[in-house]
């Protein structure tokens, strides 16, 4: 279906802008840690995008030192740092950066009536002055500086150009449009930058971008609008995750292009091989399950249901099939480990995975994979990603579930009693009776740990087919007004239950003291600093 290789242009070609860890970070009750960060940088590099816009340095000590991290770790893309117009901003974007091989800095401003009136409380001319003074600053440091004229595509176009042409000015090289309440529509994003070209020739010169959320639904289509007007980036987040409804799905974006190349023209330098990988990692580690249904990466997308549909496919693929599952990277792994492997066949099989784990890592991996091939035969491919993943999400304040004893029945209150360990070495017990067995652990977890965390969502799944799979259990907890995601896989619910809840504990904690720290002012202020 793709067109060859030999005949593409490269002025066809698609950048892919990630900001799965920028945006897709900011949806609610995702707290990635360091290592997690790291981690999903380096899949994404894997997968062959383009740029990794990798945080927002300013907004916390954590997120500054992520960004640092990915800029030193992770070779190939591009690493971008995200800041608003002042000094302040810019210099900790900056600083997160410059040690990536390619750095870029991103800043913006809104240009709509809207926010500059109610949210920055300002005039548009002041909005020019910052946007002026920001590219400038960012280009002091870098020859790789994106503006965004927040909340774009409801500005008022003319406004809007006179602020891209500053921009082009101060030297910005990509100019990203967004639409980022998720309110245009296919045929206005497109005539908007369509206006832009017109009105700001020098646009012809840089990469002008998308960047477009999912409130209509319509985030994948109006970035394809985008590109038909000419834009050569997109941004886009995996699984589609992003503030509110989220922003566009990178999977889908890059499948389109890719399945509908001969009819649209474009291309883009993704592996489209390491699509369900980078799906399941980054499902995993934030916790936001994918929708069955979800295009290309939701457990169904490949699956037929209909007698009719089965009978075609098996004849044929194409019956009913638009592209191929392995160009996806399912069904195209053979790992399988048992008992009797060593720590070299696990760090060989995690490595061809992508998950380089070596000295304490590699120990505390293979005690856990020991654990559970003595109670399951064969440990394939995606039972590691799991258990390698559940490793990541070892928090500093790690809790321990030394043992558990949860009694349950038609007849009678469940209750529960469990063991843990503390972060500081001690081991406390904790007893309850609750409605329900889940309840009666997760309380008894709260009365050892001493911290009195809220269930909010709780999710159960299989990792494969089978009797004796992994089960893999995700759960959202409160804890003091502060949501966090908490990830166990065990080859027992309720074991991988206790991992999870425990997990999100941990990982709510260093949320809910930085909460009571003076937080960065998220606001922008009406001129810079
Ligand atoms: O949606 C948006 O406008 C953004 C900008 C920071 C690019 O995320
Ligand atoms: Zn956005």
């Amino acid at each position: 279906m793709a067109a060859p290789t030999d005949k593409r242009n490269k002025a066809d070609r698609v950048r892919i802008f990630d900001t799965t860890l920028r945006d897709g970070e900011q949806s609610p009750g995702i707290s990635l840690n360091r290592q997690e960060k790291v981690e999903i940088a380096g899949q994404l590099a894997r997968l062959g995008v383009d740029v990794i816009e990798a945080g927002f340095p300013i907004t916390s000590p954590g997120d500054f030192e992520a960004v640092q991290a990915i800029a030193r770790d992770v070779q190939g893309p591009i690493i971008c740092g995200l800041a608003r117009t002042s000094v302040a901003d810019i210099d900790a974007a900056w600083n997160a950066i410059r040690d990536s091989e390619r750095p870029r800095i991103h800043t913006f401003i809104a240009t709509s009536d809207i926010h500059i009136e109610r949210k920055l409380q300002t005039t548009r001319e002041d909005v020019k002055g910052q946007a002026r003074a920001a590219v400038a600053h960012a280009r002091s440091y870098t020859d790789d500086v994106e503006f965004s004229p927040e909340d774009g595509s409801r500005s008022d176009v003319q406004f809007m150009a006179e602020v891209i042409q500053i921009a082009l000015d101060e030297g910005a090289t990509t100019i990203n449009v967004p639409d980022t309440v998720g309110y245009t529509m296919p045929d206005e994003y497109r005539e908007m930058f369509e206006e832009l070209y017109r009105l700001v020739p020098g646009l012809a010169d840089v990469t002008l971008s998308v960047h477009c959320h999912n409130d209509l639904g319509l985030a994948v289509a109006n970035s394809l609008a985008g590109l038909a007007a000419g834009c050569r980036q997109v941004e886009c987040a995996v699984n589609g995750i992003g503030e509110r409804a989220g922003n566009a799905s990178l999977e889908e974006i890059v499948m389109l292009l890719h399945t509908r190349e001969s009819s649209v023209g474009l291309w883009t330098g993704a592996v489209t091989e390491e699509i369900a990988r980078t799906s399941r990692l980054v499902s995993r580690l934030t916790g936001y399950q994918v929708q069955p249904n979800k295009a290309i990466v939701g457990r169904n997308a490949f699956a037929h249901e209909a007698g009719i549909h089965q009978d075609g496919v098996l004849k044929e693929r194409t019956t009913y099939e638009i592209m191929d599952a392995t160009t996806i990277g399912l069904q195209n792994n053979s790992i399988v480990l048992g008992k009797h492997s060593g720590r070299h066949a696990l760090r060989k099989a995690l490595e061809e995975l992508g998950f380089h784990v070596d000295g304490a890592a590699l120990n505390t991996a293979f005690k856990r994979f020991k654990e559970i091939a003595d109670r399951k035969k064969q440990v394939t491919a995606l039972d590691l990603e799991a258990i390698a993943s559940e490793g990541m999400r070892q928090s500093t304040a790690a809790y321990e579930l030394q043992s558990f004893d949860i009694e349950a029945g038609s007849d009678r209150s469940p209750f529960a009693r469990v063991q843990i360990g503390l972060p500081d070495g001690t081991v406390r017990e904790g007893s309850f009776t609750g409605d329900g067995p889940v309840e009666a652990f997760f309380s008894a977890i709260n009365a050892a740990t001493g911290h009195e965390g809220r269930l909010k969502e709780y999710y159960v799944s299989a990792v494969t087919a089978g009797r004796d799979a992994l089960a893999e259990v995700t759960v959202l907890v409160e804890l003091d007004g502060t949501l966090a995601q908490g990830q166990g896989v065990s080859p027992d619910t309720m074991e991988a239950s206790g991992r999870a809840y425990l997990r999100a504990l941990a990982n709510a904690l260093p949320q809910a003291e930085e909460a009571e720290q003076p937080a960065p002012d998220q606001a922008l202020s009406p001129s810079r600093s």
